[in-house]
């Protein structure tokens, strides 16, 4: 078990600084996931247009115009999202980071399979959890009496009152974040926060450190296509400063650097699977972007090339932890 980076520092910073307070690591742990008693209406009407799905090599993603989330919405991209989220859960020891006082209304957005919103709606039964998706991933699911799923485009207003919540959360959304939408995206949570609400965000930057030829390459790839989505996975580093100009002074920051390969033992070999499943999963975005690059040459590197190079570099990812609250 080893850690990666991360340092201990203040824990609270003003404008424009951050804290840095701790490493990446691993400890297995199972998900809680039992005792759903309702199942809940998942679509508002509203909503329903937003679910615009097509098919590629036999592989579902939506297709709303207005939100260039590139990954799948299907039964193979949900089993990926479970496996992960026990990975995340299992290197974070918890669900949370925010110092939660028994949160009454908490908001998820992005929220997938739900399998995050159902484990905290476990954990906080006084509290009421709504998930939003653009994908109806959740139509027909049992739900924990207090969780409510509604179907809907994150990135337009959120249909939610001002303060509305003691906690907004967000998991691996940013890779559907357009980067000009971020700053109205943060004053958007403000403004459905209550005063004292907490705001949390768990994100990747989208590529990968100490990398050989392969992983140069394929971090080549993810930014071309990110880009021509107008996604910069990166901009979740300025989420300080976003933040800030959000009306948030004081934000604090967790990263947790997770080892690709069997340098990273258990997690290392998962995190690294997980990570050729999400490749081949933007495999028919990235050949938009890469006219030339064919798809042997693509699986030679993902799949043959990529796992003995991340045990020589001892490759790995980072997953950002911010988080803040209204005053
Ligand atoms: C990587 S998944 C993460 C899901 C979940 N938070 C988790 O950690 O397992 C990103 C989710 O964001 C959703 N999403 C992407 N763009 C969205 C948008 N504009 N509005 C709402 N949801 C969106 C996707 O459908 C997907 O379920």
């Amino acid at each position: 078990m080893s850690t990666i980076s991360g340092t201990t520092a203040s824990p609270t910073v003003s404008r424009g600084q951050i804290s840095t307070l701790g490493g990446g690591y691993y400890s297995a742990e199972q998900s809680i996931i039992s005792n759903y008693s309702n199942i809940y209406p998942t679509a508002f009407s509203d909503y329903a247009a937003e679910e615009i799905n097509i098919w590629i090599d036999e592989r579902r993603y939506q297709n709303s115009p207005n939100a260039p989330y590139p990954m799948p919405n299907d039964e193979e991209e949900c089993n990926r999202l479970e496996q992960l989220h026990v990975l995340i859960r299992g290197v974070l020891k918890q669900n949370y980071i925010a110092p939660l006082d028994e949160p009454k209304q908490a908001l998820d957005i992005g929220c997938g399979t739900g399998t995050w919103m159902r484990e905290m709606a476990l954990e906080f039964p006084d509290c009421e959890f709504t998930g939003i998706d653009i994908s109806n991933i959740l139509q027909g699911e049992k739900l924990p009496s207090n969780c409510t799923f509604k179907l809907g485009n994150a990135l337009e207003r959120l249909r939610f009152k001002d303060g509305s919540f003691d906690y907004v959360h967000q998991l691996q959304f940013g890779l559907g974040v357009p980067k000009r939408h971020w700053p109205r995206l943060c004053r958007e949570y403000k403004r459905i926060l209550r005063p004292d609400g907490w705001m949390e965000f768990a994100e990747t930057d989208g590529r990968y450190f100490r990398t050989g030829p392969a992983g140069n390459a394929i971090n080549n790839w993810l930014k071309n296509m990110y880009a021509a989505r107008g996604i910069e996975p990166r901009r979740c580093c300025l989420l300080p400063e976003i933040l800030a100009d959000a009306g948030f002074p004081v934000v604090l920051r967790r990263i947790y650097s997770f080892p690709l390969g069997q340098w990273g033992k258990r997690l290392g070999q998962a995190a690294l699977v997980d990570a050729q499943l999400t490749l081949q999963s933007l495999w028919p975005r990235i050949r938009e972007v890469e006219p030339e690059l064919t798809k042997e040459e693509f699986d030679r590197t993902v799949q043959l090339d990529w796992p003995v190079e991340v045990d020589e570099h001892k490759t790995y990812f980072n997953l950002r932890v911010y988080w803040c609250q209204k005053d």
